[in-house]
């Protein structure tokens, strides 16, 4: 039976509960519909369910517990499973444009509540307000893309060789789409995957990270609501919040086709294998460990804050952020004290102050890699250039988050196959090498196992000619004059890498803009014959 004819029982026991939530924290769930007590249901596949275990969210600017959710049980997860198979047999038959109409209309409430989920992502996620508003914007783009999309989703007519046969290749919906994302962009990143999805024809299944799933429900509650006014069953946008017991039970599931999986290499290997093992597809985005080349013809008052944004904002915790500067030693004394100056003007504090640029790391053992990295750059002779003091107590409730101090580093080594160079560690930490060939910042550039994002600061186009060519920059984004992280829809995301003699730890996953809706459909090819003959292909003769 479909979802949506099945009557909604009351699934979820609301046990009464003895916290009181913070105003700060009421005031920014409240209009995003997310009760202020009891325990909350954490599955969604046209009802509201959740009997497994107990997940707690948790505020990293506070420490405070902003909600306790009800997690699926393995048995609701297979429920769910089943009803977004038999979402996608409904969705796949409607009309991809009629599906751009329905995400039009996704879009539009979206956007209606851009301020309020971009306070939530800050709230629950730690990154500064207009940073959770930019990744509700990057949501609202990617529908906006995929609405057109809907009337261009287009196969082609091919050229036979055989009289009276034409060969056509149709793009058909490909059936349930696993999107497992991380907590550092808790809405954007199952925006790029369900948009596309969805436009394309699929029932799509998200577990978001168990550490943010209030935006999770946020956007499913929205979504699910312009679902049911069009009467698609609410399993076309399925959640299950969850552990690592239910991401494992995703990736291993027949019932999904594809599993976009944004996360650690570690990980990612594993999920990466498990789904080849029965031929299902996979979008990996893994890991990041990204450089800036500044150049001596190089803008530095564009090249500065862009390399400030790269490696501060989101507290280091974008896979596009800017962990690597390499300098030309023509200008390096100047554009590290211009460096040094932006860093001693930030400091962390509240990532819902407009005027804060700065926020927590997302979780205590963040903070942990962080004094970790520290230590071993101290003990290794690193000089450190900016941040590594101790940060002045924050007043209460921020006493309790989980503050550092943004740190820029010049290592001993610049060996880019040594640590601290070829490992990616999720905050704010820049470490910085000297270069006097544009070559040898592209080597560096180029050998670390990670691909995913780099950036060259330069105003000749000679560099810019070396930089994005075939003997340049062999990571998946490759800009000129743009800091490696903050990239639009329209560019696709994912990682590259060319050096074989590494593990590639960036995957090689396509997501939101150029042709990654391609990866969404079942691609048919169809030779049909409208002739009275049937020829063999080849001249193969086979008269009987
Ligand atoms: C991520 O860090 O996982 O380019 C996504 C950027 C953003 C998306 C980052 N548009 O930094």
């Amino acid at each position: 039976m479909l979802s949506f004819l099945t009557p909604k029982l009351p699934s979820v026991r609301i046990l009464p509960v003895s916290r009181s939530l913070s105003s700060r924290a009421s005031a920014i769930l409240r209009p995003l519909d997310i009760p202020l007590s009891g325990e909350i249901a954490g599955a969604y596949d046209g009802s509201w369910k959740g009997s497994g275990d107990i997940l707690e969210s948790v505020c990293p600017s506070t420490g405070e517990i902003i909600a306790r959710i009800r997690t699926a049980s393995p048995s609701e997860l297979h429920e769910t499973l089943d009803k977004t198979r038999d979402a996608y047999k409904h969705l796949r038959a409607l009309p991809a444009p009629r599906r751009g109409e329905i995400l039009r209309q996704i879009r539009e409430s979206i956007a209606s509540k851009r301020e309020a989920l971009g306070a939530l992502v800050s709230l629950e996620m730690g990154k500064i307000r207009t940073e959770g508003v930019g990744e509700v914007q990057e949501f609202v783009d990617i529908c906006d893309s995929a609405v057109g999309l809907s009337r261009m989703m287009n196969g082609r007519v091919v050229n036979s060789e055989r009289p009276g046969h034409s060969i056509l290749e149709v793009p058909n919906p490909l059936g349930v789409v696993g999107v497992i994302s991380a907590f550092n962009f808790p809405v954007a990143v199952y925006g790029w995957n369900f948009a596309l999805s969805f436009a394309a024809g699929n029932a799509t299944l998200w577990k978001p990270s168990p550490t943010t799933p209030l935006c999770a429900i946020a956007v499913t509650k929205l979504i699910a609501r312009v679902l049911e006014a069009n009467d698609v069953p609410g399993a076309a946008a399925s959640l299950v919040v969850g552990g690592s017991d239910i991401g494992e039970a995703i990736v291993q599931a027949s019932e999904v086709d594809l599993v976009s999986f944004t996360g650690s290499e570690k990980v990612g290997r594993e999920v990466g294998r498990a789904v080849q093992s029965r031929f299902g597809k996979t979008i990996l985005e893994l890991g990041g460990n990204n450089a800036a080349v500044v150049m001596p013809d190089a803008d530095l008052s564009l090249a500065v804050p862009a390399i400030g944004f790269g490696a501060i904002g989101t507290a280091g915790q974008r896979c596009t952020s800017t962990r690597r500067l390499y300098v030309h030693r023509s200008i390096s004394d100047k554009v590290l004290r211009a460096l040094s100056g932006l860093y001693s003007a930030i400091s962390p504090g509240d990532p819902l102050e407009s005027t804060t640029l700065l926020g927590p790391l997302h979780s205590k053992t963040a903070v942990n890699t962080y004094v970790t990295a520290l230590t071993s750059l101290r003990a290794s002779g690193a000089e450190i250039l900016s941040g590594g003091d101790d940060l002045e107590p924050l007043p209460a409730p921020l006493a309790t988050g989980n503050y550092v101090k943004p740190v820029i580093a010049i290592p001993r080594t610049h060996d880019p196959l040594k640590e601290p160079w070829n490992k990616e560690l999720f905050v704010p930490i820049l470490n910085v090498a000297i270069f006097d060939h544009l070559e040898d910042a592209i080597n560096w550039n180029n050998a670390v196992p990670q691909g995913l994002s780099s950036s060259l600061w330069t105003r000749d186009i000679r560099n810019v000619g070396k930089w994005i060519g075939p003997s340049g920059s062999d990571a998946g984004i490759v800009n000129v004059n743009v800091g490696t992280s903050g990239a639009e829809i329209g560019a696709a995301f994912g990682g590259n890498k060319v050096h074989k003699c590494l593990s590639q730890s960036t995957g090689w996953g396509r997501e939101s803009g150029g042709d990654a809706w391609k990866q969404y459909v079942r691609w048919s090819a169809c030779t049909i014959n409208f002739s009275d003959n049937a020829p063999l292909a080849q001249g193969v003769n086979f008269s009987i």
